[in-house]
């Protein structure tokens, strides 16, 4: 009987050795695998866009949701262009307007959407949406756009980008006309 206790309990410190492998084991594969489920789960929206949605130069996309945004200001363009527009913000931005904080945080997105001016069919006199022409946005990250004023530029056509060139400018006119109010031409409707 005596001979039989030293065996005993090293029969039961082996399962209980394996069970402790095993849960490291198990501990280092889920701590190696965390970092990439994390990837992989922050990557999904992005994801689901293909890379060419984003503008040149700045990687600038339309914003989910932006239809649902509020509307800052209209705007009007003459001949040539003959544009309605509607320059609308996220929270981050009307939240600025409103208190009428410059310069605009990170995360502050701004859209101008556009349309050709129409003729009403009902009213002679007034002036209505037709086709969309462009949206336009601006995206502030104070680092990654720090050599454009803290603005990120996108323009879309039918959802798509239009090129580089035209990305060239975009900085330029803002700079030049609208520095003093952080390279944003449009002040809050009254
Ligand atoms: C030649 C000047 C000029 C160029 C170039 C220009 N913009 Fe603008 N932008 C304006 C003006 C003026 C407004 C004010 C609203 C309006 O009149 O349409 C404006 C307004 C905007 C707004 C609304 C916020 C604001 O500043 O009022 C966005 C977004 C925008 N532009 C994006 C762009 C993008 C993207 C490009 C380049 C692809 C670009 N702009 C190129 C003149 C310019």
């Amino acid at each position: 009987m005596n001979a039989m206790m030293p065996t005993k309990p090293e029969k039961k410190r082996f399962p209980h050795a394996t069970v402790i492998v095993l849960a490291m084991v198990l501990l280092v594969v889920l701590l190696t695998c965390v970092p990439y489920l994390v990837t992989i789960a922050l990557a999904q929206g992005p994801a689901q866009r293909d890379a060419r949605d984003a503008s040149p130069i700045f990687g600038v996309i339309i914003p989910e949701g932006y239809r649902q945004w509020e509307l800052i200001a209209p705007a009007e363009e003459v001949a040539p262009l003959n544009e309605l527009r509607a320059v609308i913000g996220n929270k981050i931005a009307i939240n600025a307007y409103q208190d009428g904080k410059l310069p605009f945080s990170d995360g502050t997105v701004l859209v101008k959407r556009a349309w050709k001016r129409q003729q009403s069919p009902d009213f002679a006199s007034a002036t209505i949406p037709g086709a969309a022409t462009t949206v336009q946005v601006m995206v502030k990250d104070s680092q990654k756009y720090a050599a454009t004023g803290g603005w990120g530029f996108g323009r879309f056509i039918n959802g798509k980008p239009v090129d580089e060139a035209q990305h060239r400018t975009c900085f330029a006119c803002h700079e030049a006309r609208a520095k003093g109010h952080d390279y944003v031409f449009t002040r809050l409707a009254p």
